[in-house]
C-alpha cells in the first residue's frame, strides 16, 4: 500500500500509510487501542473503503474487486458469531461449503489441533479451543492470506499459547498472515516483520530483533564487586547502588573487554555481571508514548 488514508468524519484514523507485506510472512501490526489497526485490516479485506492511496492485496484492489478476493483470503474476526449448538466438524463443513476449493475438514481440524474435538458442540469448547475453531473457519476456503485481528485479546495465558502455536504452524503451510495486536510479546513471538502503528501512522517497521535500531542502541552493563574493592577508573560509571555498578555504553565489546580484563588482572569476581539492551517494550513505549497521553485518548468515543 502507498499513502493509505482513512478518516471518520473529521477524525483521521489512518494518516498515509505505506507498507509492503511479503508473500509467506507473518506480519504484525502492533499498536495501542484506537491506533487504527482494525481500520487497516478491514480496508485490506475489502470491508471498508479508503479515502486515498493505493492498495493491492494478492494483486487485486480490495476497494473495487472485493469479490475476487473473498475466496482467496481467510478472516479471523475480533469476535465471531458461530452457532454454538453445532459441533466442531459441522461448523467447519458449513463454512467449507461456501468455497469453490475448500481444504478437507479433517485436515483443517488437524492443523488447528481440534481433531479429537470434532464431535464436540461449540459451546463446550474452552476459550482457546473456540479461538482455534475461528482459525479453522478462516482456513476452510484454503486461503492464501489470513487476517487475524487481535487473535488473543481477552485470553488467559494458556489459551494464548495454544493460539500462538496454531498461528506459527500456518507459516509452514506457506500462508501469508497479517495479524494485529496490542501485545508486544505476541508480535515478538509470532512476527517475521512488524510495524508499530500509533495515532494512524507507522512509527517503526522491521524485524522484531532489530526494530528501530534497538540492537545498536546503548547497552547497560551491570556488575557487583566484593566489599572493599573499588571499581576500575576505566570509564565513567553511570550509577551505583550499594556494591552494584552500572555502565551505559555505545561501545559494548570494548568496554566489556576492558572491564573483564581488569577483573581478571585484579583477581576479582564480577558477581551478577549482566548486559541489557532496550527491549521491544522499551522501543514500543517510547514510540507510542504520545498517543497514550490523555490529550489524544480523549478523542476516543
Ligand atoms: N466507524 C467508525 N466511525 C467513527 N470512528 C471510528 C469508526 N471506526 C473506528 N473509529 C475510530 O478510529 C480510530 C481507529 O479505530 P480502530 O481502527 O478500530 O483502531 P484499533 O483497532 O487499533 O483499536 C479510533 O479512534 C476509533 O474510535
Ligand atoms: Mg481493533
Amino acid at each position: 500500500m502507498r499513502g493509505l488514508k482513512k478518516s471518520y468524519g473529521r477524525f483521521a484514523a489512518l494518516r498515509g500509510i505505506s507498507l509492503d507485506i511479503r508473500h509467506g510472512e507473518i506480519f504484525a501490526l502492533l499498536g495501542p487501542n484506537g491506533a487504527g489497526k482494525t481500520t487497516f485490516v478491514e480496508i485490506l479485506e475489502g470491508y471498508r473503503h479508503r479515502d486515498a492511496g493505493e492498495v493491492w492485496v494478492l494483486g487485486v484492489d480490495p476497494d473495487h474487486q472485493s469479490m475476487a478476493l473473498k475466496t482467496r483470503i481467510g478472516i479471523v474476526l475480533q469476535s465471531s458469531g458461530m452457532d454454538r449448538y453445532l459441533n466442531v466438524a459441522e461448523t467447519v463443513e458449513m463454512y467449507s461449503s461456501y468455497y469453490p476449493q475448500p481444504r478437507p475438514v479433517d485436515e483443517i481440524l488437524e492443523l488447528v489441533g481440534l481433531e479429537t474435538k470434532r464431535d464436540e458442540r461449540v459451546l463446550r469448547l474452552s476459550g482457546g479451543q473456540q479461538r482455534r475453531l475461528d482459525v479453522a473457519i478462516a482456513l476452510a476456503g484454503n486461503p492464501e492470506l489470513l487476517f487475524l485481528d487481535e487473535p488473543t485479546t481477552g485470553f488467559d495465558p494458556s489459551a494464548r499459547r495454544e493460539v500462538w502455536e496454531v498461528i506459527k504452524n500456518l507459516r509452514g503451510l506457506g500462508k501469508t498472515v497479517v495479524l494485529t495486536t496490542h501485545f508486544m510479546d505476541e508480535a515478538q513471538y509470532l512476527a517475521d516483520r512488524l510495524a508499530i502503528i500509533a495515532n494512524g501512522s507507522i512509527v517503526a517497521e522491521g524485524d522484531p530483533a532489530t526494530l528501530a535500531g534497538r540492537d545498536r542502541m546503548v547497552a547497560t552493563v551491570r556488575f557487583s564487586l566484593p566489599e572493599g574493592i573499588a571499581p576500575p577508573a576505566l570509564f565513567e560509571l553511570s550509577a551505583q547502588t550499594g556494591a552494584t555498578y552500572e555502565l551505559r555504553t555505545a561501545a559494548l565489546t570494548r568496554d566489556l573487554h576492558e572491564l573483564t580484563a581488569w577483573a581478571l588482572g585484579a583477581g576479582v569476581e564480577l558477581a551478577d555481571l549482566r548486559v541489557d539492551r532496550p527491549t521491544l517494550e522499551d522501543v514500543y513505549l517510547e514510540l507510542t508514548a504520545e498517543v497514550t497521553s490523555p490529550a489524544s485518548t480523549a478523542r476516543e468515543p
